[in-house]
């Protein structure tokens, strides 16, 4: 029986449906509010709004869940591939050998670039951030392939999948490469998805390439667990750029661009810059607490707090514990993890992160890893987008199957009623 939510307005009553999700989360669906009392909701970074149904990620920030369409991250981490997981959150179903088989036939067929795409990479100083890099590479693709700029048919949305799992990674490794100075790798079709994904990043011109069956696993792992993570705010901006029904690999792009942001997927890199600041303070880690806590202070504990775990990050647990294994099996000491498992203890018995339930989100030990398979810095939140592009994907196409409205918010003016215009001379 459909249940109700009454709000009293203006000595009225009025009545809206309570909508109750798989997971027993409610919502008052105010899809009708304006029209009915005139009155919009007001929720500055959407804290308290729904935007959307959706059926590909759930996470339960109390109890420190997220599951990709009903299967644990635990899971899938321990016993799944990211290409495999790539197929589970686009598609929704685990594949079939034979599915899996052809969804990456259907990848290695369209894991060349056109060879005009590296113009546009020579010409960015080397300097420059790779995400910019990254964001205007995805966003050329569509020069390159119109043919997913309007997709209108299942088979078309398809190519334009497979396409974009094809040469996204291809574009990340590029971008790697411009900015180490070092030529670019083509994909190989003959190895793994993720054996390529390494290879094109780390072969050297002067070397045959050997896999690293620990590189390889540790990646695949964190890729994995960066696939999804439902509505956050870079996944919102796929989903919105989407709704105007800009392109696929524009709307893609739009998403690298909102990750980049330090408070959002580019933490990773302030993490390493952070700790690497405390370890050069002789490990001072009071003063950067100090400095978190002090409201004059914009310096924030990054790597720390989430907008919706407030117990702990499912994801920084499983990374945490990766880190260790990874670096004891490259036989690497790095002194930036002790100092960053230290910082945790600490600021866990502190009451400001307390009270605040601030804990180590996904981004806080990520960097350890990348840094120890050889990563720059820089580079961090590239693999970031590159674990988060199936999750891209998926929203997008349910944004797009669902035929979900154009995005367009409402305000509340509070700004001049009625001025009369004077000319320069008199202002
Ligand atoms: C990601 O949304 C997702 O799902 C994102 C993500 C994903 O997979 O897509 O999980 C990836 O973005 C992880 C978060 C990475 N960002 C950081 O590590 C940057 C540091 N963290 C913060 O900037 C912050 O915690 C946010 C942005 C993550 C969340 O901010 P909210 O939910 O808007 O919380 P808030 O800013 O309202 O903070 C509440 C209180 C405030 O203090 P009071 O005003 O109540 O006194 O907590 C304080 C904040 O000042 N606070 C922090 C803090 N985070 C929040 N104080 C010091 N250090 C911090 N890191």
């Amino acid at each position: 029986m459909e249940k109700f939510v009454k709000l009293i307005y203006d000595d009225k009553s009025f009545e809206f449906p309570l909508i109750k999700g798989s997971q027993n989360e409610k919502a008052i669906d105010i899809k009708n509010l304006r029209k009915e009392t005139g009155l919009i909701t007001l929720d500055p970074g959407y804290k308290n709004s729904g935007s959307c149904k959706s059926e590909i990620t759930f996470l339960d920030g109390e109890k420190g869940v997220l599951k990709y369409r009903g299967y644990s991250i635990e899971d899938l981490a321990k016993k799944s591939s990211f290409l495999e997981v790539s197929y589970l959150l686009i598609f929704g179903n685990l594949p079939t050998k034979d599915q899996l088989s052809k969804f990456k036939t259907d990848i290695d067929n369209e894991s060349i670039i056109d060879e005009d795409l590296k113009v546009i990479l020579k010409s960015f100083p080397k300097s420059s951030h790779p995400m910019g890099i990254l964001a205007s590479l995805t966003s050329a693709l569509t020069a390159f392939n119109p043919t997913a700029l309007d997709i209108k048919s299942e088979d078309e949305m398809y190519k334009a999948i497979v396409m974009i799992m094809a040469k996204f990674p291809i574009l990340c490794a590029w971008t790697q490469r411009k900015v180490k100075g070092l030529p670019l790798n083509y994909s190989d079709i003959s190895i793994s998805y993720i054996e390529n994904i390494t290879k094109m990043f780390f072969k050297k011109p002067n070397q045959e390439y050997r896999n690293n069956k620990i590189i390889n696993s540790a990646i695949d792992k964190l890729l994995i667990l960066h696939a999804d993570h439902e509505q956050n705010c870079s996944t919102s901006t796929v989903r919105i750029v989407g709704s105007s029904y800009a392109g696929l690999f524009a709307s893609i792009s739009a998403g690298i661009s909102a990750l980049w942001g330090r408070l959002h997927g580019g933490a990773n890199q302030a993490v390493i810059e952070m700790l690497e600041n405390i370890k050069a303070d002789g490990g001072d880690i009071s003063r950067y607490l100090k400095k978190a806590k002090d409201k004059n202070d914009p310096f924030r504990l990054m790597g720390f707090g989430h907008r919706v775990y407030k117990n702990f990050d499912p994801r920084a647990r499983i990374i945490k514990k990766t880190a260790d294994e990874v670096l004891s099996k490259l036989g690497i000491d790095d002194p930036v993890l002790d100092i960053a498992k230290n910082l945790e203890k600490i600021a866990l018995k502190d009451s400001y992160f307390v009270d605040r339930k601030l804990y180590p989100n996904v981004d806080f030990y990520s960097g350890i890893i990348y840094r120890a398979l050889g990563i720059p810095t820089e580079m961090f939140t590239v693999m970031f987008a590159l674990g988060r592009l199936p999750g891209w994907i998926a929203q997008w196409k349910e944004m797009r199957e669902n035929f979900e409205p154009i995005g367009r918010p409402r305000q509340i003016f509070i700004g001049s009623v009625d001025r009369d215009y004077s000319s320069i001379e008199t202002r």
